[in-house]
């Protein structure tokens, strides 16, 4: 098992080890004096290790319920929220009760954010089932839900009280989702670590996923424990994000999330290259990687739409745009583009 730390508002520990969700219940023990444990999980990945979870929290002790929600980003409504508290608040639950978020990065932030809100706040657990949910959003501390205006509209930052991480879990994911949680694994790589991309290309993320995990947790620990509430170093993990964010708005949210994140990396990086700021051969190696592990590196969507989706993204700060760019594998830089360049940007990445 790896225990990585995190010292953020509040101090935790990331654990990471195949078999792990059979020690849920001691593990959260270790972390709560809670009597009750409500296990919040999708209608896809509840089946699959609900009655495991609440096996092991009852051995422990716990009082055990489980809320089922929606599968995928519907989850994240305010009327699936609004449930959820209502749930929790007839089954009496306390401040001191604790919520396990079993699922991908829906559940999470769902989850995260009813513990954040409920009673002004009870602790939670992460239990990430999804690649994209163990490297990224289960640790960090950001939790959302959605509006009908816009992703993650409604939000607040709230750390978990734990992260349990069991990749065995991992087997069971769609080939397409593991793809997605690849892009972002990738995107590490070429954020800030050289040798980890070296790495990745070198071995299938899947023969060496609890190294995988750990690596990103701790690049993703470090980066967050500079910046927590997201002003300037933790920007880096938007990388391929905001142009991502654009094709996945155009498409109506068909095309995934770590889709979108790979197209936005090629994007970027092909605009790096033709500004002179990154090599050939860096985006080069970028492209290679992203369609070895199946990913895409192009868009169709025209130039005037993404440019539209890109206006309304919540990212925007006044009249500049905070574009991550890369200058090599393992080094980015943050740059204020003002808004009336990004199409320019766009072009050079390729978009028609
Ligand atoms: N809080 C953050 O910092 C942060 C960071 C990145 C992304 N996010 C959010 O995360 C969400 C995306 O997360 P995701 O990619 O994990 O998607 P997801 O939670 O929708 O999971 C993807 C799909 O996989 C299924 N699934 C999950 N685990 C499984 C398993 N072990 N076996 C079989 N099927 C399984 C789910 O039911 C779902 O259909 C988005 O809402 C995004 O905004 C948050
Ligand atoms: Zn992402």
């Amino acid at each position: 098992m790896t225990v990585v730390p995190v010292r953020a508002s509040r101090s935790y520990e990331v654990l990471i080890g195949e078999g792990l969700l059979d020690e849920l219940g001691t593990r959260v023990r270790a972390v709560s004096r809670a009597r009750t444990a409500v296990v919040i999980a999708g209608e896809n990945v509840f089946p699959l290790y609900g009655e495991r979870a609440e096996a092991s929290l009852e051995a422990a002790g716990f009082r055990v319920l489980h809320h089922v929600v929606p599968t995928g980003e519907q989850a994240k409504s305010l009327a699936v929220y609004g449930e959820l508290l209502h749930d929790l608040s007839e089954n009496r639950l306390t401040r001191s009760d604790v919520l396990i978020a079993l699922g991908g990065g829906v559940t999470g932030d769902l989850t995260g954010f009813a513990a954040a809100t409920y009673q002004r706040g009870i602790g939670f657990v992460q239990v990430p089932t999804t690649l994209l949910a163990a490297v990224d959003s289960s640790v960090g501390g950001k939790t959302a839900v959605n509006l009908d205006t816009g992703k993650n509209q409604v939000g607040c930052f709230y750390q978990p009280l734990l992260v349990l991480c069991d990749p065995e879990t991992l087997k069971t994911l769609p080939e397409e989702e593991y793809r997605c949680g690849s892009a972002e694994v990738i995107k590490y790589g070429v954020l800030g670590n050289a040798a980890f991309f070296e790495q990745l290309r070198q071995k299938p993320i899947s023969e060496q996923v609890e190294q995988v995990i750990r690596t990103c947790v701790e690049m993703k620990r470090d980066v967050v424990a500079e910046d927590e509430f997201d002003r300037g170093r933790r920007q880096l993990l938007n990388l391929g994000h905001s142009f991502g964010h654009a094709v996945e708005a155009c498409s109506g949210f068909t095309v995934l999330h770590g889709q979108a994140v790979a197209i936005g990396m090629a994007m970027i990086t092909r605009a790096a290259a033709a500004k002179g700021i990154c090599s050939a051969e860096t985006c080069d190696a970028l492209l290679d990687i992203l369609r070895a592990y199946g990913l895409p590196t192009q868009t169709d969507y025209p130039l005037e739409a993404l440019l539209r989706a890109v206006y309304t993204d919540k990212k925007l700060d006044g009249e500049t745009m905070h574009l991550i760019v890369p200058e090599a594998i393992g080094r980015c830089r943050i740059m204020p583009v003002p808004i009336g360049e990004i199409g320019e940007w766009m072009k050079l990445g390729g978009a028609r």
